[in-house]
């Protein structure tokens, strides 16, 4: 299957951002993961990542009619954007939402998920592994 792969704001930072919470990988090494594990379950894989949430949404636009699935992880936008919501909503393209850590167990502000309300499945606290758990709902 034909999967997009969108990573939102800071996650380019993995690896220096707040280890004891996401880890000492870097995001290369979370692309170069993922793309393993595409290539093991035989789909192909495109990779995103922005900090900004138009650009999130233009990606999400353009997948329209060229992607089977859509894995995000939209990060901080996770808890504010309604527009990520409507856009995945006007492709319908099944998503699956991936968080590297928990968030049911953070602050209260990160418990609720705009995207969880469209997404098949949200996968949390499982690091990277949560990307591979996702491409394998493929
Ligand atoms: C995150 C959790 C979000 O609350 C946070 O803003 C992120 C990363 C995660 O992968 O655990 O940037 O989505």
């Amino acid at each position: 299957m034909k999967i997009l792969v969108i990573n939102g704001p800071n996650l380019n930072m993995l690896g220096i951002r707040e280890p004891d919470i996401y880890g000492s990988n870097t995001y290369s090494a979370l692309e170069n993961y993922i793309k393993s594990c595409a290539s093991e379950l035989g789909h192909e894989v495109t990779l995103f990542q922005s900090n900004h949430e138009g650009a999130i949404i233009d990606t999400i636009q353009q997948a329209y009619k060229a992607y089977d699935g859509i894995v995000i992880n939209p990060a901080g936008y996770t808890h504010t954007s309604v527009a990520i919501l409507d856009a995945l909503k006007a492709v319908g393209i099944p998503t699956v939402e991936v968080h590297l850590s928990d968030i049911s167990i953070r602050e209260d502000f990160r418990k609720h998920s705009y995207v969880s309300l469209v997404a098949k499945k949200t996968i949390c606290g499982l690091g990277f592994e949560g990307y591979k758990k996702a491409l394998e709902l493929f």
